[in-house]
């Protein structure tokens, strides 16, 4: 790298990326997994939270609800603790860079790659028609990631396969070229990242389960979480233990309520040994409530401010642009692109 990197690296924080597709409400697994680690980063690390819209329309999406859930996201992700004020909040299509380094990281990636890629195979089945940008979707998460030279990047199980690929085209830029970006590692929550469904939890918590019963989501009312949370399914065996192979339901709520509460799942045991699961569950809502309820509450007022959300994103968008023409100018000029 530069030669007064160390001079660097000692001044600035190292860089966090990470993106979110806005799709609607979060859940309960998406706050303990995701959200609530991204909002403790936030003081140790430059942060980007960008909202990846340009990723939401590699499947087919309504224009209307792509742009209110866009802002809805932002809100969530606001009402969960990522503050404007230390990290850069802002979607992907309002910073020029994303699609152009995405093109150049394209022609160095192997289309066997892609193809090879489980999400892609799974998505493009749900298709009647592939659209190539469903394909393309890696070079794209590659960019966003490499666009501002992340250190750490924050993801599900799920991403990291499109983590390696990251990895991958920043060695080949490299190594084409010239030393230019990090190779990013991911970052995977483990407190939380394994929250299942109430209602089949063999299954993580996901809001595409057909049984919504099993879904806790972060604005929902506590009537809603309590009534989820007093039907979760337990079993016949009436202890609080942990044994995810025979007692899925009692496993999970354990989970829930130590990371609700900011506990471990030991002591958890502990403090319930003996008690029946109505009196359990009813100490598990509670629980849940009282971390959700403030998230809501401050939701609700932050999605009716349109005018306070578009100067966030635009705020966010300014500082991520800084640095994306950066990046951007000295990728052109070492691939060879006349300025
Ligand atoms: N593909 C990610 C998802 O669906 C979202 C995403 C887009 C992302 N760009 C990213 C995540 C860059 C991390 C880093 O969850």
């Amino acid at each position: 790298m530069s030669e007064n990197q160390p001079e660097t690296a000692a001044r600035q924080k190292p860089v966090v990326l990470t993106g979110m597709q806005p799709t609607g409400r979060l859940h309960l697994g998406n706050y303990l997994g995701a959200a609530h680690n991204w909002k403790k980063m936030q003081d140790d690390f430059v942060c980007y939270f960008m909202i990846a819209n340009q990723h939401a329309i590699t499947v087919p999406t309504v224009p209307a609800d792509l742009r209110r859930n866009t802002y809805s996201c932002l809100a969530q992700y606001m009402a969960c603790g990522l503050d404007p004020a230390k990290s850069a909040l802002f979607a992907q299509s309002q910073v020029i860079g994303h699609t152009e380094l995405a093109w150049v990281l394209s022609c160095l990636c192997p289309l066997g790659q892609l193809e090879r890629m489980t999400q892609f195979k799974d998505k493009a089945k749900k298709q009647i028609s592939v659209g190539a940008g469903l394909l393309y979707y890696p070079a794209l998460m590659a960019a966003d990631i490499l666009l501002y030279n992340a250190h750490v990047v924050p993801v599900g199980e799920d991403q990291k396969q499109h983590l390696e690929i990251t990895r991958d085209l920043a060695e080949k830029f490299n190594a084409t070229y010239s030393p230019t970006f990090n190779v990013p590692e991911p970052f995977i929550g483990e407190a939380g990242a394994r929250i299942m469904s109430l209602q089949t939890p063999t299954a993580k918590m996901s809001k595409s389960d057909p049984n919504q019963a099993g879904t806790v989501y972060i604005i929902d009312s506590n009537d809603a979480i309590r009534k989820k949370i007093m039907s979760a399914v337990t079993d016949s065996e009436g202890s609080i233990r942990r044994d995810p192979e025979n007692k899925p339901g009692v496993t999970n709520l354990i989970s829930i309520y130590a990371a609700a509460a900011g506990t471990t799942p030991e002591a958890v045991e502990d403090a319930f040994a003996g008690k029946g699961y109505g009196e359990f569950k009813k100490a598990v809502a509670d629980a849940v409530v009282a971390l959700l309820s403030p998230i809501r509450d401050r939701y609700e007022e932050l999605v009716s401010q349109k005018d306070h959300l578009d100067a966030v994103l635009k705020a966010g968008a300014e500082t991520a642009q800084r640095t994306a023409n950066r990046t951007l100018a000295k990728v052109y000029r070492k691939v060879g692109f006349v300025s």
